[in-house]
């Protein structure tokens, strides 16, 4: 759990609560959405979705007084501090939420998205003008940045002793249509769908990608991206198409100077500290002193605690309770921010917009 929230209040521990109502009544948001206002100070006030009966049964199941079919009606009559946005996409492949969040910033509502926030930079430009124009948040549900083992990756890769983060690796199995099909974006909703998970890491422990060759193989999609970060790092992010379904999706890894840290499938974290490798060809033994020994943390999962459910170490709540606290206190969401949802909207249209074997400038040196 981040230092900033070590002890998990209940919702009906909070004193003050912000007024939230609920766009989308999907199968994503009563999973893991809906669910973390359980420890969140929210109050839910109402639910739109256009399926009324569904809209329904979630005021019932999640204790909302109020339900709508029609968005513009809900934000107009119960004016809420915040709205969250839980939909998916229109027939043309463009994200539904974009609009909507544009519609609640209109209003002067916070907002708080599921990713994708857009499906382009021209969007995600947009969204930032109004937010702006109208002082008013708005946050994508990036969980991957919230991860508690993420974050422990970004704390420990952030201390002194691990020296400049120097280069990383991310796998993530996602395939990539070919080429002369990724113009179009009905072909890409899976790829612009997912490539936030694997971006939003390498954004919020890499800093913004300078540039990047990728190839692709054809028989899955999978992909191999080098990337070169505007911090002079470099990386790889290996879309992992084609793994078996038995297989963990995700590892992660991040060099310092000395020092290398890490994640395997989201939970496990194994910090090697600065130590001196044995004398080669005259060490009996690979133990390295206590002090220099590798640091490792894994879940323990027999206990009834908050830290098994996947709401927290697949960073649900905390991202939930990261933007409440930015409205609350009035500060601008970084992570998950629009900046971040920018970086990401640059990636994808790099790979939609140029073929396979292609270096791509995403952020020109200086620019
Ligand atoms: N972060 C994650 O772990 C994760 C996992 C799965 C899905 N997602 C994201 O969650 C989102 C939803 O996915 P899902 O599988 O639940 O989709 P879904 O199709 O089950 O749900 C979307 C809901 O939105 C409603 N809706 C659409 N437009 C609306 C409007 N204008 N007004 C009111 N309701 C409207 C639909 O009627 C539907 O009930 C997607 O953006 C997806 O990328 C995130």
């Amino acid at each position: 759990m981040r230092e900033s929230q070590p002890f998990v209040k209940y919702n009906h521990e909070y004193e003050r609560k912000l007024r939230v109502c609920f766009i989308g009544a999907g199968g994503h948001s009563f999973r893991n959405v809906y669910p973390t206002f359980q420890y969140a100070p929210v109050e839910l006030v109402a639910i739109c979705d256009k399926d009324g009966e569904r809209a329904a049964a979630y005021a019932r199941q999640f204790g909302a007084a109020r339900t709508y079919t029609n968005h513009i009606d809900m934000l107009e009559k119960e004016q809420p501090d915040a709205a969250f946005i839980v939909t998916a996409y229109h027939p043309d492949g463009t994200v539904q939420a974009t609009g909507l969040a544009l519609d609640a910033l209109a209003r002067g509502i916070h907002v708080w998205m599921e990713k994708p926030t857009a499906a382009s930079v021209a969007e995600v430009k947009e969204l930032q003008a109004a937010s702006a124009s109208s002082g008013k948040y708005v946050m994508t549900g990036l969980k991957k940045v919230f991860f508690p083992a993420i974050e422990k990756a970004k704390e420990l890769s952030g201390a002194p002793e691990f020296g400049r983060p120097s280069s990383i690796y991310v796998r993530y199995p996602q395939p990539m249509p070919p080429f002369e099909e990724r113009q179009d974006l009905r072909n890409v909703t899976s790829l612009l769908d997912h490539i936030y998970h694997p971006a939003a890491v390498l954004h919020y422990l890499m800093g913004p990608i300078e540039s990047i060759y990728f190839d692709r193989e054809p028989h899955n999609g999978g992909s191999v991206t080098s990337i070169r970060f505007a911090s002079g790092a470099v990386g790889t992010l290996h879309m992992t198409a084609g793994i078996s379904g038995s297989s963990p999706l995700e590892r992660l890894e991040l060099v310092g100077e000395g020092a290398n840290v890490v994640v395997d499938n989201g939970v496990k974290v194994t910090y090697h500290r600065p130590a001196s490798r044995p004398a080669y060809g005259r060490s009996a033994s690979y133990l390295v002193p206590d002090e220099e020994a590798p640091l490792t943390w894994e879940p323990e999962f027999s206990l009834g605690q908050l830290y098994n459910k996947n709401l927290f170490y697949l960073g649900y709540v905390p991202e939930v309770l990261y933007f409440c606290e930015c409205v609350m206190n009035g500060t601008p969401p970084v992570k998950g921010g629009l900046d971040a949802s920018l970086e990401i909207a640059k990636l994808f249209e790099a790979y939609c917009a140029h073929p396979d074997g292609s270096r791509v400038i995403v952020n020109p040196a200086g620019g």
